[in-house]
């Protein structure tokens, strides 16, 4: 296992941020663990970080500690029963590549989760989600290791927790589990979810099979979200917030035509649409901006510094309580 000292993360992270870590190696094989579980614990009072495709991070500061770069690969289909057919992938494989090799196989399920990037170790990470699926819906089981003790454990979906971009590993005990394996659970019969907006309009009068949904499902991304490997981003840089239904009568009434989404007792807003009516689409400070044809996403347009892209959020979630009372929450790891 090779560590090395003063590594830039800049082609490792989607905001292409210029971002050291003081130490770093690259994991390749479950057996490359061990070792780097001993120089952990040789350097104890260094943080250690567990990095995925870098696309939902923000880097403000240099990371002091060790940052390990999880590459395992490997994904096999495991077999299938009345109802499903199940399927393991490594934490380190290409989340996109991931999704259509199981199309490839004669799957559905995933379809709906193309284009995003990253890898399937981060997917559950903050259960990833877009038109009307979340990755916790295809999910049997993950397998993770205690950072701490080196145990191994499968845990349930239930186990996971998961919510809204959320989830066990991320909230509850940030930092202690590394994910290694995820185990797919695809539905033999499959349900498509076509009916988001711009979906439905894509699919009219076709034939559904899992293939041209996703291939419409990487139009509407391409259409309307930034490529990192063109501009720097990470996504939707905040949550869409919840609220609870008083306020939510209370907004409408001062804000007609306020998009709003009943979800149990409480209300989910639009970030895009709150961000986009403080005036901020297409803004920019320097390199830090939101992308031009969406406000919901903090680009950098080269040169910016991860404090400058987190001061340029801070403004915006200024604003946004300032007109409508509302808090928005960052959707990225921010390492600070
Ligand atoms: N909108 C605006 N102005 C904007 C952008 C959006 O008014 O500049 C309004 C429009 O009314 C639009 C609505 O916001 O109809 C919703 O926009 P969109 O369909 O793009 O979805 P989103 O809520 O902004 C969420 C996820 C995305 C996911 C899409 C599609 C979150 C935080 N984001 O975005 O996930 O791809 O739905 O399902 O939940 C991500 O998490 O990084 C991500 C890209």
């Amino acid at each position: 296992m090779q560590i090395r000292e003063n590594v830039s993360l800049k082609a490792l992270n989607t905001f292409g941020l210029d971002a050291k870590a003081r130490y770093f190696c690259s994991l390749h094989k479950m057996g490359g663990l061990r070792s780097v579980m001993q120089w952990a614990q040789e350097h104890p009072d260094l943080p250690v970080m567990f990095l995925g495709g870098g696309s939902n991070m923000l880097f403000v500061a240099d990371f002091p500690g060790l940052v390990v770069q999880v590459r395992l690969l490997d994904k096999e289909i495991l077999g299938q029963d009345d109802n499903y057919f199940y399927v393991r992938a490594a934490a380190g494989e290409n989340w996109h590549d991931f999704v259509r090799w199981t199309i490839d196989q004669n799957m559905a399920g995933l379809e709906n989760l193309s284009l995003i990037p990253g890898t399937v170790g981060a997917a559950p990470m903050q259960n990833i989600g877009a038109y009307g699926v979340e990755v916790k819906d295809c999910i049997y089981e993950v397998q993770a290791i205690d950072w701490r003790t080196a145990e191994i454990r499968d845990f349930s979906v239930e186990e996971c927790r998961f919510s809204y971009r959320d989830s066990f590993f991320k909230s509850v005990e940030p930092g202690r589990w590394l994910i290694v394996t995820v185990v797919f659970r695809l539905p033999r019969k499959p349900q498509w979810k076509t009916a988001y907006a711009g979906v439905r309009e894509q699919l009219e009068g076709k034939t559904l099979n899992a293939r041209l949904i996703s291939d419409a499902i990487i139009n509407i991304r391409q259409s309307k979200l930034p490529d990192p490997a063109v501009i720097g981003n990470a996504g939707s840089f905040f949550k869409n917030p919840m609220i609870p239904q008083a306020k939510w009568e209370t907004l409408q009434a001062q804000f007609p035509g306020i998009p709003g989404w009943p979800q149990g007792d409480e209300v989910k807003l639009s970030a895009g649409w709150l961000i986009d009516q403080c005036g901020w689409k297409g803004k920019r400070d320097g390199d830090a901006g939101t992308f031009e044809k969406h406000a919901l996403v903090l680009v950098n347009h080269g040169n910016a510094t991860g404090a400058q892209i987190w001061d340029f959020a801070y403004a915006i979630v200024t604003s946004v309580q300032a007109k409508f009372g509302v808090t928005l929450e960052p959707e990225p790891w921010v390492v600070k």
